[in-house]
């Protein structure tokens, strides 16, 4: 298992391009199942779990190739499996989204159940009621949801309690190829969920509303291939955009979507960290001025991202005063806390709120990485830090950052990869 060594306290300066983003990606990868012809994809970032969904549709019999950097052509043709596996499942839960499309082009599905994971226990419950209400049929039988529908899935009116993203999407896909109009109530409204409802009417769905909390569906009797570039990933900017205020550099980022930011930018700037768009579209974060306490809270698009939690709390760690910082959306999603501490943090964890006492400095220190996220405010932290840290089990970083490593050095951060080990 790789590791990185980081020697922090150097202040990173200079631009860097934001990679496509794998929470869009990973959907959209799923649409192809959808479609009647190939799909060609750009902005696809190179990543672990892109990796893994690319086996998921392969195990399918789907041709699926990267023809470029960042660019994968997916061709449903060949699709005679109908069954996600547990081992990709469980190394992946992004995996159930091939549930909603498998159903709604094919009639059947098997998937694994994928299990709690690092940061909650995740059911999907929701994915599936709402399938049910479509005329699913589902059984749980030995860890795997079987799934099947005589002729096609019927549009519905499916009525989300509790936000889910990924729930959201399933029901996307399914309603686009199903008899009729599905209406979805209390849809997640993030970027990435826009941006498969987008890809998807260029496939020749009828999707309208995406982004509101009402989205409606009008069924289709067959979508087509595409050629869509994925949006650029919101939370590898905001990252780089914490990475770039606590080392108090001055970082440009390139082909962002600031839209897609702004609750991030907002607490940033409450925190003292000036961040200023510039003409030709760069985002320029400068972290010089003293850093103010803040309070956080997760909560759904618009709203401060779950996925950006772990991070600001590294932010607030090294802010004058007490911040705090409250996590809605997981319910373990804490587990770069104890790691922080190990490196000098002052942090006490009250329910799902950790109050954070500033102090001046992170130290160096050995460090686990537990989660994506978390292993995201370990290197935040390790820039900050005096002296070296050194941050194992970086493969949960590799899973969700394209190269972040090698971005971070060109920034002039000194941090290097040593391969193996623990
Ligand atoms: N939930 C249920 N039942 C369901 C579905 C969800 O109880 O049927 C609960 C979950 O357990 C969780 C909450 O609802 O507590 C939100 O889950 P959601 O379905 O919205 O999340 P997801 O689709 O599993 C996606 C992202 C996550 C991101 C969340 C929230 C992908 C592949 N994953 O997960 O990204 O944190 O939305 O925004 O899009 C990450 O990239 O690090 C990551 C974890």
């Amino acid at each position: 298992m790789d590791k990185f060594i980081i020697s922090g306290g150097k202040p990173l300066r200079g631009d860097v391009a934001i990679s496509g983003s794998k929470n869009a990606s990973l959907p959209i990868m799923c649409s192809s199942i959808l479609a009647d012809g190939p799909c060609s994809y750009t902005n696809v970032p190179r990543l672990q779990d892109i990796s893994t969904m690319e086996k998921v549709l392969s195990t399918l019999g789907m041709n699926v190739i990267r023809t470029g950097e960042d660019a994968i052509d997916i061709d449903p043709a060949g699709i005679d499996a109908f069954e996600a596996p547990y081992d990709l499942v469980k190394s992946m839960r992004a995996s159930i989204l091939v549930l909603g499309p498998l159903l709604a082009k094919f009639g059947r599905a098997k998937v694994s159940l994928p299990g709690g994971c690092a940061i909650g226990v995740r059911p999907i419950d929701m994915h599936l009621k709402a399938l049910a209400k479509m005329g699913a049929e589902i059984n749980l039988s030995h860890g795997y949801v079987m799934a099947g529908v005589n002729g096609r899935l019927k549009g519905a009116t499916i009525v989300f309690d509790n936000t889910t993203v990924g729930g959201t999407e399933n029901i996307l896909m399914a309603a686009a190829l199903a008899d009729g109009v599905t209406v979805i109530q209390g849809a997640a409204k993030e970027p990435e969920v826009v941006d498969l409802a987008n890809a998807l009417n260029a496939m020749g769905a009828r999707i309208q509303g995406a982004g509101e909390s009402t989205v409606t569906i009008e069924g289709v009797k067959s979508l087509h291939g595409v050629n869509y570039r994925i949006i650029p990933d919101r939370i590898e900017a905001g990252t780089l955009l914490v990475a770039g205020a606590i080392t108090k550099g001055r970082v440009t980022l390139r082909g962002h979507r600031t839209d897609h930011m702004v609750a991030v930018i907002e607490k940033l700037v409450e925190m003292g960290v000036s961040i200023q768009e510039l003409p030709d579209g760069g985002l320029v974060v400068d972290g010089t001025g003293d850093l103010q306490p803040v309070q956080v809270e997760t909560v759904p698009y618009p709203g401060f991202p779950t996925d950006m939690q772990a991070q600001i709390m590294a932010l607030a760690c090294v802010a004058k005063g007490v911040s705090r910082i409250t996590e809605n959306i997981f319910e373990n999603r804490f587990m770069h806390v104890p790691e922080l501490v190990r490196m000098g943090a002052d942090l006490q964890e009250a329910g799902n709120t950790v109050i954070v006492q500033g102090v001046s400095r992170f130290q160096g220190a050995s460090v686990m990485a537990t989660d994506l996220r978390a292993s995201a405010s370990l290197v935040i932290a390790a820039l900050n830090a005096n002296g070296y840290t050194e941050i194992r089990r970086i493969y949960h970083l590799d899973r969700g950052y394209e190269g972040l490593d090698k971005k971070l050095a060109k920034l002039g951060a000194q941090v290097t990869r040593e391969k193996g080990g623990l």
